[in-house]
């Protein structure tokens, strides 16, 4: 399915395909959505066909403005009114109890809804136009990694969705922060752009993150952005500390291995050793911004391993190490 760009004729004929209960992809902020009309149980399930996604795996559910929440939230907390308020529009996803009405095919089968509001124009005018939530994962195949692009989904799913709005290229690059309302304690599911410390401070609480999450739950894993293998290339990946990468280059270079590396360091020579390297910018907003489409760049390239280079292990970079952690899971372990 080639990208349509998405003018208002392009978003009239969206709204007419959710309608219809078929899957539109569209671009938020964070990374492009797989949509379906939420309120389709089996719309919703088109959704998990088209990714090869277990169908226990809930999905976000997007809406126009804060007046459609309590169509979706069975109760609103003081702590979602505060973090929609100060978020919404946004790259930050709240999970609170779902209404009775909300098909359990949206949420896992399980009792709380994901909900956001994106900021992103396509995104929010599909949603006023439509009129109702949208269900959308990123419109990535399970466990790769998300599209940033429009031509990074018609990659990803081919025909297997049934329009492409092309919205440009997303501002933010991972996917939104997602905070967990609906137990005793606010809880960090997944970071993202907007940090810890940016919801703690609106909430004047600490939030519960992992593994804390898991000994306070005894939780089996309910996000699959949280589990281990996630946002992987195709290509073997491999997370290397700065002062281990030379070496680590220099032996691979020395098994005739074509190396692919993402790095921050300006200095790095030895590019002879290299089949291909990508410069990511030293700021973590936009290393995010990014990140998936230098990703993928070289997992096109055919090279026998990527090396990525860690960041810096600090708060505003807990999205990013999270993301790379994840794209690099299976063989980091074992090599390092
Ligand atoms: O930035 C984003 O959130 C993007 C764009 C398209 O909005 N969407 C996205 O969707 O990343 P997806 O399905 O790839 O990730 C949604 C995450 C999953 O990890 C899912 O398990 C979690 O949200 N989630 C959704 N509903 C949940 C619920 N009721 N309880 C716990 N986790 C939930
Ligand atoms: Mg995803």
């Amino acid at each position: 399915m080639k990208p349509t760009f998405a003018n208002d004729a392009a978003i009239e004929q969206a709204v007419d395909l959710l309608r219809q209960g078929r899957l539109v992809a569209f671009p938020t902020e964070t990374v492009y959505g797989l949509g379906a009309d939420a309120s389709n149980p089996e719309a919703v399930r088109r959704i998990f066909l088209a990714k090869g996604r277990p169908a226990d795996h809930p999905l976000i559910v997007h809406i126009p403005s804060l007046a459609s929440l309590d169509a979706w939230a069975l109760t609103i907390p003081e702590s979602a009114q505060q973090l929609a308020a100060q978020f919404w529009p946004g790259p930050l996803a709240l999970i609170l109890k779902k209404r009775a009405d909300v098909p359990l095919e949206v949420t896992g089968g399980q009792d709380t809804v994901g909900l956001r509001i994106p900021n992103h124009p396509v995104a929010l005018r599909l949603l006023q136009v439509f009129g109702g939530g949208v269900a959308a994962p990123s419109a990535n195949r399970f466990c790769r990694i998300s599209p940033t692009q429009a031509v990074h989904v018609q990659e990803e799913l081919g025909d297997d969705v049934d329009m492409i709005l092309d919205g440009g290229a997303c501002q933010v690059g991972v996917e939104s922060t997602i905070i967990d309302l609906s137990g005793s304690q606010p809880k960090l599911l997944r970071p993202g752009h907007i940090t810890r410390d940016q919801v703690e401070a609106i909430l004047q609480t600490k939030l519960l993150v992992t593994p804390e999450i898991e000994q306070a739950d005894f939780m089996h894993v309910r996000a699959p952005g949280m589990m281990a293998i996630h946002y992987a290339p195709i290509t073997p990946a491999l997370l290397c500390s700065p002062a281990s990468l030379l070496t680590i280059i220099v032996d691979l270079f020395k098994q005739g291995k074509k190396i692919g590396l993402l790095t921050c360091n300006t200095e790095l020579g030895n590019e002879s050793h290299l089949g291909a390297i990508i410069r990511m910018p030293m700021q973590a907003n936009a290393y995010a911004q990014v990140l998936y489409s230098s990703l993928r760049e070289l997992d096109n390239l055919h090279l026998d391993i990527i090396l990525v280079e860690q960041p810096p292990q600090t708060e505003t970079w807990r999205a990013i190490n999270d993301r790379l952690a994840k794209a690099t899971s299976i063989y980091s372990n074992v090599i390092v």
